[in-house]
């Protein structure tokens, strides 16, 4: 096998990952019964994590996708824009917005105001991971897969550098 990855130390083995997915999945699909429930994923970083979710969802939902990017000089300005904008409606919709992590909370801060201008009839927070010590915008958070530490994380759909976002477990950078 290709150990391609010897740099990355297991932090969420992919398991744990799959038992936590299954649990929020299964928590999701009773609170959405008889809704018209649309998750909306932010790309890239959620494709994987959405993709084992929705599988879990037993209820005749729709998918769309947002791309969000920050622009980033020396410092994080916190200013976000959409890259590749949904591509269907969603007022009177039940939106659930699946993300991989919220970090200082801005991405999901601007993404909730653009989202609510477009009056769904709900508007919830999926997150697989919460890194509170890092956070500056509250985000209420309805259902979180794992509160972590500050660490940088890859993995499962999360990326450095364009990278490690196909490996099946999260990970930490060993000389990160
Ligand atoms: P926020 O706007 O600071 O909350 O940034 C959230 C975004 O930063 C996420 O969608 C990720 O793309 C990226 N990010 C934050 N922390 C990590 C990490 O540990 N690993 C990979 N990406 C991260
Ligand atoms: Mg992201």
């Amino acid at each position: 096998m290709n150990q391609w990855f010897d740099e990355i130390e297991v932090f969420k083995s992919s398991s744990t990952l799959k038992e936590r997915v299954e649990a929020l999945g299964e928590q999701i699909e009773r609170d959405y019964l008889g809704k018209e429930l649309v998750l909306i994923g932010i790309l890239k970083g959620s494709f994987i994590f959405l993709a084992d979710l929705c599988r879990i969802i037993d209820l005749p939902l729709s998918i769309d996708f947002i791309g969000l990017a920050s622009y980033e000089g020396t410092q994080s300005t916190g200013i976000v824009r959409i890259t590749s904008d949904l591509t269907q409606p969603i007022e009177g919709k039940h939106v659930l917005i699946v993300e991989d992590i919220i970090d200082t909370g801005q991405t999901m801060d601007f993404l909730l105001k653009n989202l609510r201008t477009r009056r769904p009839a709900s508007l919830k927070v999926c997150s697989l991971l919460f890194k509170p010590s890092r956070n500056i915008v509250p985000i209420t958070i309805d259902y979180l897969g794992f509160e972590i530490p500050d660490v940088f994380v890859v993995g499962y759909g999360l990326d450095f550098e364009g990278k490690y976002r196909n490996l099946s477990f999260l990970g930490v950078l060993k000389n990160g």
